[in-house]
């Protein structure tokens, strides 16, 4: 086994090769261009119960499967103690296991400790001596200290590409320090298999309590998902799957992590200028296209060429349907952070809205189809030409203008005409609060669109807007 990273937070990045085998390929770039969660979207996941602590997991097969991987991974039973699988990727099989080392580690990683060190004793009884005091803190200490210490090991499968395992260690160790992403604590390889060992975070599935969320609830939630953003965007780092699987939150603790940087990638390393960048100053060169598409020659209604000799347009597409920027289903070359933005706003209007997943196309054409109802014709043909495109369609159920947020909240929670006396229940100020920042979240030009720094910034997720004294303010499933 070779130990990619130090385990000690401190000691700056390295790599410790084996040999590396000469027939190792080293591709992956084209790969990446296209490499797409569709296949399996939300919906499909399965579910984890999750494992408590001390529970041993019963399933034969996966028991064979756990049994396999320590048999196969040189080294790594020594280390780590199996306990059960919590989730299982399109790129990766993640693992529970009790870290057998921790003692022989710093573990700067370890919220939890950091927390319990900054515990206090309670107040003095009054039989005690000194020294019987001393004891029972030593006792209690040494308990917590016994406490096994929990990782997820991320076995990420063998058919991703070196380069794209490389991306998310190396990305993953650049992001150490913020409280909201999750840190990396070190890496192993045997062979071809690579393994990513990180914090355990104990989470609930989003689908138990995303329907319970009240305003309050989703500002924290977005709060320290936006920490998580800002600080990776600071980096210059774009996540490209942020959805709520990604996002590992805990409601009792009010507290949550972001995950899987398998897709993340540095701003700009698939750049290509694209018209977006220009704003106005590039219309001439926008017209210029449009004037000369198949489109305006042909007419919309009568299709397109059978042999199109057009080159096609190409694009960093990575991501999850449904989760997508419109920019990213136009194909712009020039991504930014922003396409974080958008998909952290899905996860709002899916909240606000009750609805998961709330976009459920089959594809990419089918995605457009779903934002161009919600936004209507107009907006959506003025992004496609920011990106020096063009969006066409003769669904009469695209209208010109689309439908405010507002409405479509509305109806999704049947409160358009969900009183008894079939009246509108409209939305509250706080609701429209949040409404208000969704919009931002939804900008169809990423230019226009909000950055995690200035949503943190917003009313929404201001933090005075909320505190922990407040007395209101509770907690789903807290
Ligand atoms: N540190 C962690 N603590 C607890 N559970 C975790 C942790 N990391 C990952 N998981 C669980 O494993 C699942 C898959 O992890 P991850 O998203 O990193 O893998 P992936 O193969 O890239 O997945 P996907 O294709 O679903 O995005 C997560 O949704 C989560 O349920
Ligand atoms: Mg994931």
């Amino acid at each position: 086994m070779t130990a990619i990273r130090s385990r000690n937070a401190k000691i700056s990045f390295e790599i410790h090769h084996d040999e590396l085998d000469r027939t190792e390929s080293l591709d992956g770039e084209d790969q990446a261009m296209e490499e797409s969660r569709d296949e399996r979207g939300d919906v499909q996941e399965e579910e984890y119960e999750d494992i408590s602590d001390e529970e041993e997991v019963a399933d034969p097969v996966l028991q064979e499967d756990m049994l396999k991987f320590q048999e196969t991974f040189k080294g790594i039973r020594e280390r780590f103690r199996l306990i059960g699988r919590i989730g299982e990727g399109t790129f990766s099989t993640v693992y529970k296991a009790e870290d057998l080392l921790y003692e022989q580690y710093h573990n700067e990683w370890d919220l939890e400790e950091k927390e319990n060190s900054q515990w206090t004793s309670p107040p003095l009884r009054k039989r005690r001596t000194g020294l019987q005091h001393a004891l029972a803190n030593i006792d209690e200490y040494a308990q917590q200290r016994r406490r096994p210490k929990y990782v997820a090991i991320k076995k990420i499968y063998v058919t991703s590409s070196p380069l794209r395992i490389l991306n998310e260690i190396e990305l993953l160790s650049k992001l150490q320090g913020c409280d909201s992403v999750c840190p990396l604590i070190t890496a192993f390889r045997h062979t071809d298999q690579v393994v990513a060992v990180l914090p355990y975070f104990k989470h609930t599935d989003f689908r138990d309590y995303f329907r319970m969320m009240t305003v309050p609830d989703m500002q924290i939630y977005f709060r320290s998902l936006f920490t998580a953003l800002n600080a990776t965007h600071e980096e210059g780092i774009l996540h490209r799957d942020i959805k709520p699987t990604n996002f590992l939150y805990d409601p009792a603790k009010k507290r949550g992590v972001l995950v899987d940087f398998g897709l993340a990638e540095k701003e700009g390393s698939d750049y290509k200028p694209c018209l977006c960048e220009g704003g106005s100053s590039r219309h001439d060169e926008r017209r210029r296209r449009l004037h000369n598409s198949v489109a305006v020659g042909m007419g919309p209604s009568n299709g397109y060429p059978k042999n199109d000799s057009r080159p096609s347009r190409r694009a960093n597409r990575a991501g999850t349907r449904g989760f997508r920027a419109p920019e990213v289903l136009f194909k712009c070359t020039a991504q930014t952070t922003k396409i974080d933005i958008w998909s952290a706003g899905v996860m709002l209007l899916t909240i606000l809205s009750r609805r998961f997943p709330f976009f459920n196309s089959a594809d990419d054409v089918e995605a457009m189809i779903e934002i161009a109802t919600i936004f209507g014709m107009k907006k959506m043909k003025q992004c496609a030409y920011l990106h020096g495109t063009m969006f066409e369609s003769t669904i009469p159920t695209i209208s010109e203008k689309g439908f405010s947020i507002e409405k479509i909240i509305l109806w999704s929670t049947c409160r358009n005409d969900g009183g008894k006396d079939g009246g509108e229940i409209p939305l509250t100020d706080e609701e429209k609060l949040a409404v208000r920042f969704l919009e931002r979240c939804f900008e169809l030009d990423p230019n226009k669109r909000i950055s995690a720094a200035e949503a943190l910034e917003h009313d929404f997720l201001r933090e005075t807007v909320y505190s922990d004294d407040d007395d209101e303010m509770h907690m789903v499933g807290a």
